[in-house]
């Protein structure tokens, strides 16, 4: 077997959509960023020996498996990085840990809260590094969001608006894929796309104190993946919850997979006493800035290009102006999980932030099904 030569030797689980992400992420890391420790692609695993090979090809790992245990048991591989379905979350991350790896995992953590629990309980335990894949904390604009909110220059914050919008599943044939399969994802639209929208809120207001939801499912029975028949659907095409934040403000949040149009718009905007700041993934170069004591003649939204060498991760890339994209906030993570292997600390969002993100999830689907406001869990870990 290959030796990492002070390396880090990754093995992955899964090989798709964010496994060509990740793939992508550890291959240009250390071309842009000084990292404390370059990452070697060890292992690649899938299910399918024939299909996990050429993905080992076409996305650059040394070697494959097909089974995640004998990954997580390889001594090449120090950082286990899970991006399979939610429901392999939590056995894929309780192996890798009891081998004594780093561990990667997407989002959202696990499928239910009792899973994140546990899960964050066994990262605590293992010692080990941890971190969850919220990757979008990590585009330059929210980060000059979250330096704004954190130096006051927006005052203080009252408002919190947010909806993570996509309208990939609005047609009645399209097929129940896993994500539309409670067994499988966990929730629907509620924990792919508002976890996201979850974490960022959590990154730049802060922790949520009650919720108020409700969740739809538009669409109740899709044609079946392998043609056989219809299925039904058991997870929400469409949540919306209002929320007290422990610090004051008041938010709102929409996840929706039914916005006609809307390909993938997460957007934010947070109102504060002395100022705003608005973000939407689909300028992701962007930020809207607005502050109340500008001059009166001079006052309204002005656009940030935040592409300029001071601003975080950006001044790594391409000279001002030169934008960047999706797969960067992957990058960007990706460095910060290396760096935290590295000083053996575990980087913003750990699997506890996870946890507390699932918390607020399984609020949102309590008060959905009671129709009363419901307060997160909250520690337990
Ligand atoms: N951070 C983000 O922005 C983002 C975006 C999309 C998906 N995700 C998350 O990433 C994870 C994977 O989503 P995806 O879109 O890549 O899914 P996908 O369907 O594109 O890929 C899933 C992969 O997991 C493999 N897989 C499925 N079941 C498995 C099993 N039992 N054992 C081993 N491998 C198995 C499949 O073969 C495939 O390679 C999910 O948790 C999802 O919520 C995160």
């Amino acid at each position: 077997m290959q030796q990492n030569n002070g390396r880090i030797g990754v093995g992955m689980v899964g090989y798709s959509f964010m496994g060509r992400a990740h793939s992508n992420a550890y291959r240009q890391v250390t071309r842009f960023f000084d990292v404390a420790s370059a990452p070697r692609m060890a292992a690649v695993c899938g299910r399918d020996e024939g299909a996990t090979a050429r993905a080992a090809d076409a996305l650059g790992w040394d070697s494959h498996e097909t089974d995640y245990r004998r990954l997580v048991e390889r001594d090449d591989v120090d950082l286990v990085d899970v991006v399979t379905p939610g429901y392999t979350h939590r056995e894929i991350v309780l192996a890798a840990l009891d081998a004594g790896k780093h561990v990667l995992c997407e989002k959202p953590l696990a499928n239910t809260l009792e899973e994140a629990r546990e899960m964050a309980a066994a990262a605590g335990d293992a010692g080990t590094v941890n971190m969850v894949c919220f990757n979008y904390r990590r585009a330059p604009a929210v980060q000059l969001a979250k330096t704004l909110v954190d130096e006051g220059r927006l005052g203080e914050i009252r408002h919190w608006r947010a909806a993570y919008l996509q309208d990939f599943i609005m047609d009645p044939s399209f097929p129940l894929i896993w994500r539309l399969q409670r067994e499988k994802a966990g929730s629907g639209a509620l924990g792919d796309i508002g976890a996201h929208i979850v974490d960022l809120a959590h990154f730049l207001v802060g922790p949520i104190a009650e919720v108020s939801g409700m969740t739809e499912t538009f669409v109740k029975e899709r044609p079946l993946e392998d043609g056989t028949g219809t299925g039904e659907v058991t997870v929400d095409d469409a949540a919306a919850f209002l929320a007290r934040f422990e610090g004051g403000a008041i938010g709102t949040f929409e996840a929706s997979r039914f916005a006609a149009g809307r390909r993938n718009r997460n957007s934010f905007e947070i109102n504060g006493s002395r100022g705003s700041v608005a973000f939407d993934l689909e300028r992701m170069n962007e930020l809207e800035v607005y502050f109340a004591d500008d001059p009166e003649d001079v006052q309204g939204f002005r656009t940030v290009n935040v592409t300029e060498p001071g601003h975080p991760y950006a001044g790594a890339w391409w000279p001002p102006g030169h934008i960047l994209g999706y797969e960067h906030t992957f990058v960007h993570t990706i460095k910060d999980l290396l760096d935290g292997i590295k000083t053996g600390r575990s980087p913003a969002p750990t699997f506890e932030d996870g946890y507390r993100c699932q918390a607020v999830l399984d609020a949102v689907e309590r008060s959905a099904a009671s129709r009363e406001w419901v307060a997160p869990e909250n520690g337990g870990i």
